[in-house]
């Protein structure tokens, strides 16, 4: 367990790292930004490879004994082997970002040395909205506590179903669970970042959210807020383990069983 104090200054490093990083998004001229292609319908711009840089050096100067894990960078540094570990992906959203949409975050979360996610920081520099869970300390949106929806009707929800744009070989079962969890539900969105879709769940703003084959890095401080802010997030229905191909079902936690069931239904898992 860690002390308050050692958790209490991650957490600042962690909203200092994530508000430097967001100064420098919004100093970019995107119309200038080189991008280059990652995987199928994936990409990556220059901003994203120094916003981790900028991050990575920041966290490492202020706790070198903390090792480091990042979406471009990957496992770049193991500490001394006596702190915990970082977990970044600096731009999350990059597709909206190099278009413009301002639905982009800066996310960034804390394990401890035995690999429990600790703290998470999600912060969009846009609309200067951030994000903070601390483990058994609450969440929080720009200081201001927190909580998931209590929407309990399905027929009230509005949920954030995520296309499978990476894995085209699923896109009949997404619009089979569409159309069903769409006719059965208020309505449907799609915003474009994992982490703030997580968030979202975490504040009210939608009451469920699922993705299939998303990265930890994406996700793991968007976790922390949402189970601090009373929301559940699983692959299966009584499960709070990731599955491997990185699918995640987050809810309110009082729609779970109904979203969980209507995925098994029509995805399989
Ligand atoms: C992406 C976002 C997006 C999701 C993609 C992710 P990235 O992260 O989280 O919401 O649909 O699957 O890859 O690549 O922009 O960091």
């Amino acid at each position: 367990m860690l002390s308050d104090d050692v958790i209490l200054g991650r957490l600042d490093s962690a909203v200092t790292a994530a508000r430097n990083a967001g100064d420098h998004i919004l100093n970019q001229d995107i119309s200038g930004i080189r991008v280059s292609p990652k995987g199928l319908n994936d990409s990556v711009s220059e901003t994203d490879f120094a916003v981790e840089e900028m991050i990575s050096d920041y966290l490492r100067e202020h706790h070198p004994e903390d090792g480091f894990f990042g979406e471009e960078q990957g496992e770049s540094g193991t500490g001394n082997g006596e702190g915990g570990r970082w977990i970044v992906d600096p731009i999350d959203g990059t597709d909206n970002y190099i278009r413009g949409i301002p639905n982009f975050t800066v996310s960034i979360a804390y394990e401890d040395h035995s690999g429990r996610l600790a703290l998470g920081v999600v912060f969009n520099p846009v609309q200067k909205e951030l994000f903070t869970g601390v483990m058994g300390s609450g969440a929080f949106l720009n200081g201001n506590p927190i909580n998931v929806s209590g929407v309990t009707d399905p027929s009230d929800a509005v949920s954030i179903i995520a296309p499978p744009r990476k894995n085209h070989e699923r896109t009949s079962d997404y619009f089979r669970l569409m159309e069903d969890i769409f006719l059965h539900t208020r309505d449907v969105r799609r915003f474009g970042s994992a982490a703030q879709d997580l968030c979202y769940v975490a504040c009210g703003r939608v009451d469920a959210y699922y993705e299939m084959g998303l990265h930890y890095y994406d996700i793991a401080a968007g976790m922390v807020i949402l189970s601090e802010a009373g929301g559940r997030y699983s692959a299966f229905s009584d499960s709070e383990v990731l599955t491997e191909d990185g699918n995640i079902l987050a809810t309110n936690g009082n729609l779970q069983d109904w979203y969980s069931e209507k995925i098994h239904d029509t995805m399989g898992a």
